[in-house]
């Protein structure tokens, strides 16, 4: 298949019709949203959306978001609508976080992975919403990255996977947020996080009290609630090692481990702040911003990573964050990145 490339300036682009009219036709679509670039098709079309998991080699017990642009498509898609759900959109919708309630009988099968619950996000991204409007129906989109790669910020990174296997590419230019939606369960008793994300438990707190956060989220030996959160995930090439604890202890055992592969011939690279990156005696460092500023961290982490496998180092020593806010996300990202491998410095 031919992948096709549209920059579209913004959400009154003409060009969006094309892209909505695609999707009318049971085609994929990746397209950005405020938080990383989605792989998109109908959601409510079985085989358009078998065509998402097989494009990105997708296991198919991991259930996809819904995505909507009114109230309308949400009540149709849903069995139930409960109080503190209603809270939680009257705050944060449109906007970077999914909320999972109880399906209603027309969402496919394959959408919720034959849970009895679907994730559903609005997004604040204006290009987003008008394509869903443009294509009349929700639209099924998981981050459009091809399984196990780190999630795409750019139309350039959704090349890089899935060339060949998307008939369109909408180039919407880099994405703002950089971290996926934060997950966040509505279905129960009280609202439970499932997937860390720009929208944090303190801001969630505020709304309900009651929130609750997924142990597993900081917990490694138990089992996510979220079927996605068991993968490995958003993986350079290169083994990554992740090194914690207060600041000087960290960067001192970065610099001891990196003379140390240096020494055995080794590529070694360093993922950093601005603030420390002097510290670093490799020709393949990157920063990921100022440390005060989690923000341009998030933003900056899943490009970070890719451009490591673009530099062909045989190692990476990250430095890491406090799990408080923003951090807890991008935190949850990087132990993925690096598969576990953590290293302590006290
Ligand atoms: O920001 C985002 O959320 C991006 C953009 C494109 O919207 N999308 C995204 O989708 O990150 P994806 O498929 O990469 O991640 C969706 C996560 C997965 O961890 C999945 O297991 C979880 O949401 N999920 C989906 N439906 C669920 C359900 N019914 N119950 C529990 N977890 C669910
Ligand atoms: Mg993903």
């Amino acid at each position: 298949m031919e992948t096709k490339i549209v920059k579209v300036l913004d959400y009154r682009d003409p060009a969006l019709k094309e892209a909505g009219a695609y999707i009318k036709e049971g085609k994929l679509v990746a397209f950005p949203t405020e938080t990383v670039y989605g792989l998109g098709a109908d959601g409510l079309n079985q085989e358009a959306v078998e065509n998402i998991f097989r494009a990105k080699g997708r296991p198919s017990d991991n259930p996809l978001i819904l995505h909507i642009s009114n109230r309308y498509m949400l009540e149709s898609l849903v069995s139930e609508i409960p109080e503190e759900a209603e809270k939680i959109m009257k705050e944060f919708w449109p906007g970077p976080i999914t909320l999972i309630f109880k399906r209603s009988k027309i969402v496919p099968d394959i959408i919720t992975a034959g849970l009895d619950t679907v994730a559903i996000r609005m997004p604040s991204s204006e290009l987003a919403r008008s394509l869903i409007e443009l294509s009349d129906t929700p639209i099924a989109a998981p981050s459009a990255n091809s399984s196990g790669r780190p999630s795409p910020t750019s139309a350039d990174h959704v090349y890089q996977d899935l060339k060949s296997r998307v008939d369109l590419i909408v180039d919407g230019g880099d994405t703002g947020i950089g971290l996926e939606s934060t997950v966040v369960d509505v279905s129960g008793d009280f609202p439970m996080i499932l997937r860390p994300g720009g929208i944090t438990l303190e801001d969630l707190r505020k709304i309900d009290p009651r929130t609750k956060e997924d142990l597993a989220i900081v917990k490694k030996d138990l089992v996510p609630k979220s079927p996605g959160q068991k993968y490995r995930h958003y993986a350079p090439k290169a083994d990554m090692y992740l090194y914690r604890g207060d600041l000087g202890p960290m960067t001192k055992g970065i610099i001891r481990d990196l003379e140390f592969y240096k020494g055995q011939g080794l590529k070694v690279g360093v993922i950093s702040t601005d603030e420390s990156l002097e510290l670093y005696k490799t020709d393949f460092k990157l920063s990921l911003g100022k440390r005060e500023d989690l923000e341009e961290v998030g933003h900056n982490l899943f490009s970070v990573l890719r451009q490591f496998d673009d530099l062909d180092v045989d190692i990476i020593l990250s430095e890491s964050f406090p799990y408080k806010g923003l951090g807890k996300a991008i935190m949850n990202r990087m132990e993925k990145a690096s598969g576990g491998k953590l290293v302590e410095e006290s």
